[in-house]
C-alpha cells in the first residue's frame, strides 16, 4: 500500500516537474492545473465513471467496444483492449489510457478533454487504480 506522501511524490516525478505543497493540496505547474487534493482520494464511480461516460461510452461500451475496449465497467477499463491493458497502476503517465486522452487522440473526433477531467483521471490510476 503506497502512502499519499509517496503518491504525490510519483506524480511530481513522473510529470517530471518541480512539487509545491500548499498545506493540503499540491499544485504542479507547467503542465497547467494539475491540483490534487491529497485530503481525500479520487473515487472510480463517482468521478471517473461520469467524465468515461461522457466523452468515451459512444465508441467504447458493451454495446459498442472499438478494440474490445469497454469503459462502461471498472473490470473493462481494467481488461483493456484487444491489444492489452491500458491502466498501468499507480503510474499515469505510462497509461495509455492517459496518452490517449493528453495526445488528443481519444475521444476520437471530439474536443479533447479539458485539463481539469484528464487530472481526475491521472489522479486515480496514481492513487493505485482503486474500484472505489
Ligand atoms: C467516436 C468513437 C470513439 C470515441 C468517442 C472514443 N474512442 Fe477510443 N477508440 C476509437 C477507435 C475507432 C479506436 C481504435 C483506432 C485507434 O486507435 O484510433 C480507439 C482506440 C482507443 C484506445 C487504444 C486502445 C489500444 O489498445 O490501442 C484507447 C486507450 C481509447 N480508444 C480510449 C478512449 C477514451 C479514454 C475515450 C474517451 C475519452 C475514447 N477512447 C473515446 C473510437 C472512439
Amino acid at each position: 500500500m503506497l502512502l499519499r506522501s509517496d503518491l504525490i511524490a510519483a506524480l511530481a516525478v513522473t510529470a517530471g516537474i518541480g512539487l509545491a505543497m500548499q498545506s493540503t493540496s499540491t499544485t504542479l505547474s507547467e503542465t497547467g492545473t494539475v491540483a490534487i487534493d491529497a485530503s481525500r482520494e479520487v473515487s472510480f464511480v463517482n468521478e471517473v465513471m461520469p467524465i468515461l461516460e461522457k466523452h468515451c461510452w459512444e465508441c467504447h461500451s458493451e454495446q459498442s467496444a472499438e478494440l474490445g475496449l469497454k469503459l462502461d465497467t471498472y473490470e473493462g477499463v481494467m481488461a483493456g483492449s484487444d491489444y492489452g491493458t491500458i491502466v498501468e497502476i499507480g503510474d499515469a503517465d505510462a497509461s495509455l489510457l492517459i496518452d490517449m486522452i493528453a495526445s488528443g487522440d481519444m475521444p476520437e473526433d471530439a474536443d479533447p478533454l479539458p485539463a481539469a477531467e484528464l487530472d481526475v483521471i491521472k489522479a486515480w490510476i496514481v492513487e493505485g487504480a482503486l474500484n472505489n
